[in-house]
């Protein structure tokens, strides 16, 4: 995954307030370590946050230098495996977002050359093969046989010591060069320099490009010189970046989602209002409906898939990773990919696939300007505004709403405009209760969470909420399918959390069957005896939102009470951009 920024500029910029201060705001995509070198051959690296790498170091001033915050692929978390990595002579520093697939046959060719490699990654193999290659060409013919005998996904940015130049190479992982006044970035998303810039220029896969203080290039694989469009583009909630008063982003951001479901459905009533309805037309007239998306946004697809086949549409999900192994698309197939980052690589490399396929692509994603947004025929914006926390929680209910959204102009029945009311009720009438709940929870080790229809797909996002962010090992699941062997798991005072949406008498009936075997039995429901408010008196598609809220908050506060990394979790990041 990782983030990459790489500054150049005619005077000297400072690596801590303007180079690390650009690579701060890609961190969510990787924090396990961070690194930078300068075309002085200076270089820094620390494992951790860039907060810590911060005090730890001393500013110091460059025209010239890229850096990388890391989330390690090959090799454990160390400082020798941190980012950048060079070559023998220590001549070229390179820093990679993704993974050299062949990196081991490569590296055993370099090591028979004489090359000594000190690191246990992929990468390290980019500045050692430049390095060879450059004995006997020039840095584009290197390059170009880097693109030639490399196998794997890449954005690679790479200098050479005393030149004031910046070479950068992509395939399939996200690379973008802004515009600055004074300086050019090269950064893996634009948000690395939204608040200085709003120009920018997409690579696509196989393209390279030479940067030097004010001009720039671009080439495809074979050399040839490219002509780019410079894109401006508008995105900035500012207030939403600042974690405010809250101790951490993600209990700001559960408590955002009566201000941001609003916001959705203003822009879904106004701006959006074309796209949507054009949307529903291509639902309409498909032979089928295809969804993918992976984590929480695949849980929302699969109630999309839930609202759509209320009302009569063939509608399927399935997990982007196992896409192309189980699913079938053809031309009257309608696509849906669904991505709050819009750059999960199984979800780009399985809309690749569909679009191949003469699939249309349609996608939802909170991230304007995201590779998956710019392969998309068209793209609806889910306006959740920026999600810091790694956990998804406003941008899952912004994708419920336009699934419900949808939904609705295709005839499925529920009131949107009063769900940003419900989720404000939900919040207020039920922290007190979970904190309490929390307290009780925290120590579990295990976690069942069962559901039925409308209410399974729920069950799935609170396991994973509760998994990812609390430590508990937890499992959504239907309730249903639990006599058919995790029944056996169930001893007195295994907790299991039973949502029941309206009068759900099988499901009703799958709680009892835990609790006469002595399970501590937790319920979320509207019209049954619940340990919740949930005030909605219809089985309509909210429930479906308000019960992941209750579940994003016990999570948020069990997880307090273990006094864990809420909005950074171990091993993980927010954009997972490796197959
Ligand atoms: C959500 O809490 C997760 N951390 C994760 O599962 C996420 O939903 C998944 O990686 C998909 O991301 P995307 O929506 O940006 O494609
Ligand atoms: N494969 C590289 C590594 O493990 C880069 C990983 C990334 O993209 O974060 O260092």
């Amino acid at each position: 995954m990782c983030g990459i920024v790489g500054i150049i500029n005619h005077q000297k910029i400072s690596i801590k307030n303007d180079l690390l201060k650009s690579l701060k705001r890609l961190e969510y995509r990787g924090y396990d370590s961070v690194g930078y070198a300068t075309i002085e051959g200076k270089v820094e690296k620390s494992v951790g946050e860039i907060s810590n790498f911060l005090d730890e170091i001393k500013d110091s001033t460059t025209s010239c230098a890229i850096s990388h915050t890391r989330w390690a692929t090959h090799g454990g978390v160390t400082k020798i495996n941190s980012h950048p990595h060079w070559d023998c002579n220590e001549n070229i520093f390179t820093v990679h977002n993704g993974i050299i697939e062949n990196y081991q046959e490569l590296k055993k060719e370099l090591i028979e050359k004489g090359h000594i490699f000190i690191t246990d990654t992929d990468s390290e193999v980019i500045s050692h093969f430049l390095e060879e290659e450059l004995k006997s060409k020039n840095m584009v013919d290197a390059i170009k046989s880097f693109i030639s005998q490399t196998q794997g996904t890449y954005a690679i940015l790479v200098i050479e010591k005393g030149k004031n130049r910046i070479y950068a190479i992509k395939k399939d992982s996200p690379l973008v060069l802004g515009i600055g006044n004074d300086r050019l970035y090269l950064a893996s998303d634009i948000y690395a320099f939204s608040d200085s810039t709003n120009k920018a220029i997409f690579f696509e896969d196989g393209e390279f490009a030479i940067i030097e203080p004010d001009t720039y290039s671009f080439y495809d694989s074979a050399g040839k010189a490219l002509k780019k469009e410079i894109y401006e583009f508008t995105w900035s909630i500012p207030q939403e970046e600042s974690v405010q008063n809250y101790p951490h982003y993600m209990i700001k951001e559960i408590h955002e989602q009566p201000i941001a479901t609003q916001r959705l459905i203003n822009s879904l009533d106004g701006e959006q209002h074309d796209k949507i309805k054009k949307i529903a037309e291509l639902v309409k007239n498909s032979k089928r409906v295809v969804f993918t998306a992976a984590g929480s946004s695949y849980y929302a697809s699969l109630l999309g898939v839930y609202f759509l086949n209320r009302i009569g549409i063939n509608a399927h999900t399935l997990i982007a990773s196992e896409f192309q192994n189980f699913m079938l698309v053809d031309k009257d197939t309608l696509f849906i990919a669904i991505s709050q980052s819009g750059e999960t690589m199984d979800v780009v490399t399985a809309t690749k696939w569909a679009k191949e396929r003469g699939a249309k692509i349609v996608s939802l994603v909170n991230v304007p300007h995201s590779t998956i947004q710019r392969m998309s025929d068209i793209s609806l914006e889910i306006h959740a505004g920026p999600e810091i926390c790694v956990a998804a929680t406003k941008t899952f209910t912004n994708q419920v709403v336009s699934l419900l959204y949808l939904s609705w102009l295709l005839g499925f029945s529920v009131n949107m405009k009063t769900i940003p009311n419900k989720i404000d009720y939900v919040i207020k009438e039920n922290e007190d209760l979970i904190k309490k709940m929390a307290d009780e929870l925290y120590e579990k080790k295990d976690i069942y969470i069962i559901g039925r229809g409308l209410s399974y797909p729920p069950s799935r996002e609170m396991a994973l909420k509760l998994k990812e962010i609390s430590y508990i090992h937890a499992e959504g699941m239907m309730g249903g399918e639990l006599k058919h062997g995790t029944i056996a798991l169930i001893e007195p005072g295994t907790p299991v959390i039973a949502l029941i949406p309206g009068k759900d008498f099988d499901m009703y009936s799958n709680a009892k069957e835990v609790e006469a075997r002595g399970a501590r039995v937790i319920t979320i429901a509207n019209m049954m005896d619940s340990d919740f408010k949930l005030d909605i008196t219809i089985n309509d598609g909210k429930f479906s939102i308000l019960a992941v809220i209750i579940g994003q908050l016990l999570t948020y506060y069990i997880a307090r009470k273990k006094k864990l990394p809420i909005d950074k979790p171990r091993n993980l990041a927010k954009s997972v951009t490796v197959k």
